[in-house]
């Protein structure tokens, strides 16, 4: 109940406001209560972690592919590539402290996939309990994980679409692209 509840009204206010910023104002409370209720849906199946790489483990996919929620695993040392979603996302911290560090992209043409000139931003602690939620365009540009002296963490995202690709940034060729990714795999 406590998950059917959330989606259906995050499929309401994902519909309703036009501006992505506005969406995830109105659905960020709703992960709070949605992480307090985890116990009642999660089950041991989305802890399923991966000693490769962070483990991104589907609990729900739209069928009209407009919303996507998936709980990651983060295994001590383990980080994503530098990345966008080219969506907006609401993310919330179930176990652990994930680490965010974020890129500002100072190029000044943001469609651009190469001459890509990215500058190292802040770094955000989200320890458990914690919601945290990103619009695209500007695009979200980031590095996630748990360092090596970390122990694991777990954490809820929401995002605006399914997330079967997303961009990846590389700094030495100053480019980006985009990959696709089965839907339930990392
Ligand atoms: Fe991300």
């Amino acid at each position: 109940m406590v998950l059917d509840r959330f989606i259906s009204r995050a499929v309401e206010r994902s519909r309703a406001p036009a501006e992505p910023a506005d969406c995830v104002l109105s659905i960020a409370p709703l992960m709070l209560e949605l992480m307090e209720g985890a116990g009642t849906f999660l089950q041991a199946g989305h802890f399923r972690s991966d000693p490769g790489h962070y483990a991104r483990n589907l609990v729900y996919s739209a069928p009209d592919k407009s919303l996507s929620l998936y709980a990651l695993v983060w295994l001590p040392g383990q980080w994503t590539p530098i990345h966008d979603h080219g969506s907006w996302g609401v993310v919330g911290i179930l176990e652990g402290m994930l680490e965010e560090r974020s890129y500002v992209r100072l190029s000044p043409d943001r469609e651009a996939d190469h001459d890509i000139e990215l500058a190292r931003g802040g770094v955000v602690l989200l320890g458990k309990g914690a919601v945290t939620s990103f619009v695209p365009n500007p695009d979200h540009i980031h590095v996630t994980g748990v360092p090596a002296e970390r122990p694991r963490a777990v954490s809820l995202h929401l995002y605006g679409r399914t997330m079967t690709n997303f961009n990846v940034y590389d700094l030495a060729s100053r480019s980006r692209r985009r990959i696709e990714v089965a839907h339930n795999e990392s």
